[in-house]
């Protein structure tokens, strides 16, 4: 397959992308800031990286806001993340629903506050049917959890025959949402931390040194830019590339 034209050909555009937005934290501290500071400032980041990626026909994107992990943060980062999450599912819903953008939520979610689940369904309910974007907000979100519920399901509930990928697939959250092509991880670190573990299996890996909250357009737009580079083989040869996933 020859290296992709232009980014911005719907050819080359990553059907679904997924975030690990790191460096919050780090942000604050260096301004002398709290790190609930830097987290509001990563919010301002978290709109510009949705408008960007729906402006340029992605069809899904997936937000690392809250991993399992993160419940052993200070208490007082949690809250104010919590709070935040409240305050952000509130003020960017009328937003959503006016660029058309599906919004969802995976992960622990019982493990929430009653005020933010009741948000959170209640912005699922409201956006379900509009189709330009899906944005999905992981929240008490981790790889392993999610492999191990859905095995968990499909134990009890699979009535398959003949159990393949395809039907696993349906008990994982992110059933229904297209294959991950693009995984993007800012703040300098280059691991995987327990995010899309499963769905990660052949998406192309982007890691960019910038803090969250300073990730602008142009740093998006890089990462649209390596993707069109990046030839993907899917386990097989070069040569075999252009037959089986024309
Ligand atoms: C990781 O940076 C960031 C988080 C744990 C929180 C991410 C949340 C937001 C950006 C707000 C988005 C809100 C919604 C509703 C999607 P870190 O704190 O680990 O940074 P560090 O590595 O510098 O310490």
């Amino acid at each position: 397959m020859a290296p992709a034209s232009s980014p911005t050909d719907t050819a080359v555009t990553p059907a679904h992308v997924a975030i690990i937005m790191d460096g919050n934290g780090r942000w604050a501290e260096a301004r002398g800031l709290s790190r609930s500071e830097g987290h509001r400032m990563g919010l301002r980041a978290t709109r510009r990286a949705v408008e960007f990626f729906a402006n340029r026909g992605v069809r899904a994107l997936t937000l690392f806001a809250f991993s399992s992990e993160n419940w052993q943060r200070p208490k007082a980062e949690v809250e104010a993340l919590l709070d935040l999450f409240v305050a952000a599912i509130e003020d960017e819903l009328p937003e959503l629903r006016e660029k058309g953008i599906r919004l969802r939520f995976i992960g622990q979610r019982e493990e929430f506050p009653g005020q933010l689940q009741q948000r959170m369904a209640d912005a699922e309910a409201s956006t379900q049917a509009n189709d330009t974007m899906t944005l999905v907000v992981a929240l008490g979100y981790g790889g392993r959890w999610d492999i191990l519920q859905a095995a968990l399901r499909w134990v009890r509930e699979s009535s398959a025959v003949n159990p393949d990928r395809d039907a696993f697939e349906g008990f994982l959250s992110t059933a229904g949402l297209p294959e991950l092509d693009l995984l993007i991880r800012t703040g300098g670190e280059q691991r995987i931390s327990n995010f899309l573990l499963w769905q990660a299996a052949y998406a192309e890996l982007c890691f960019l040194d910038v803090l969250w909250p300073d990730v602008d357009d142009a740093e998006l737009q890089g990462t649209l830019d390596c993707y069109a580079r990046r030839q993907r083989r899917f386990g097989c040869t070069a040569a075999q590339v252009d037959t089986v996933h024309a």
